[in-house]
């Protein structure tokens, strides 16, 4: 096996104090040191959503004596594993993050992996979203929820965990969402004055796209509705990946603001013909 030499790391953007292993371990480097197209737009992603992550955990570093944070559809943790290795080993405090993975293969691989990497600050757990929130095994207090392409409706479930766990932060890339767009199909037109709305969605291709725009609306106002300030912007160029929505939200709007997100966010619900969802977006 030839080593991995200092030209190979400044070729792949691999950082000087990275783990090697690590990246071997995910495969994202081969045992010989390359890397593959698919691991690179995967690397990519993840490095990027990272610098968006590390100040947000610094800034928690700096009021508290530890940072937890919970990956929500871990699935191989690339997102956990990565982020530990280029943020949290670099802390005098420590950085807990939880996987939380409703596969148990990858539960169990994850759990192997980080105690080969000795990462014991990582742990991963095969749990449902409402076992999650009342389990004895994670810790009260929760400071940031990141979802990884959590497909579906897995997003919803991630926001659902973190606001039971009245979290300060959130980082969300989500993955496609059908469920919207299942209802926009099932109401295919609308009575009254409102009745042109539903030419946005008439075409099957328009509310599958439709459906998942507006799915990621639903969720930042759902989320401004419970207090907390969201931009959505895109993670990296969409030649990298189509799933690239990044929503970043964090504590801070007041009551006044709250209460208009959850307005408009109920007007949106009722014109579209989507009041069944309110609880998905409660
Ligand atoms: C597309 S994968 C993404 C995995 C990982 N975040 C990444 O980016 O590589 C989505 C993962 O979410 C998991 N999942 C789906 N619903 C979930 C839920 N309600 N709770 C926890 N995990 C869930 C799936 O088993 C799958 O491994």
């Amino acid at each position: 096996m030839k080593p991995t030499t200092k030209k190979t790391q400044d070729k792949y953007e691999i950082k000087e104090h990275q783990s090697i292993e690590l990246l071997k371990e995910l495969h994202i480097l081969t045992r010989d040191g390359k890397m593959n197209q698919d691991s690179r737009r995967k690397l990519k992603q993840v490095y990027h959503l990272v610098q968006f992550i590390e100040p947000i955990i610094e800034s928690l570093m700096s009021q508290q004596a530890k940072v937890k944070l919970v990956d929500f559809g871990s699935g191989k943790s690339y997102l956990g594993f990565i982020l530990f290795d280029l943020v949290g080993k670099l802390q005098s405090k420590p950085l807990e993050i939880i996987g939380l993975e409703l596969r148990k293969d990858l539960v169990e691989y994850c759990q192997a992996l980080a105690s080969k990497l000795e990462f014991n600050s990582m742990s991963f757990h095969l749990l449902s979203t409402e076992e999650a929130i009342q389990s004895d095994a994670l810790p009260v207090e929760i400071d940031l929820v990141t979802a990884l392409h959590a497909c579906n409706t897995a997003t919803d479930d991630a926001i659902r965990f973190a606001l039971a766990k009245n979290v300060q932060h959130l980082v969300l890339v989500p993955c496609c969402q059908a469920e919207v767009a299942s209802f926009l199909r099932k109401n295919k037109s609308i009575d009254g004055e409102d009745s042109y709305l539903a030419q946005i969605w008439r075409q099957p291709i328009h509310s599958r796209e439709f459906g998942s725009h507006i799915t990621n609306v639903l969720r930042t106002l759902q989320l401004e509705a419970h207090g907390y300030k969201v931009t959505v912007t895109e993670l990296v160029g969409w030649e990298h990946s189509m799933k690239n929505e990044l929503i970043v939200a964090n504590r801070g709007l007041n009551s006044k603001q709250q209460l208009k997100a959850r307005q408009d966010l109920n007007t949106l619900l009722n014109k579209l013909q989507l009041t069944e969802l309110e609880e998905r977006f409660s």
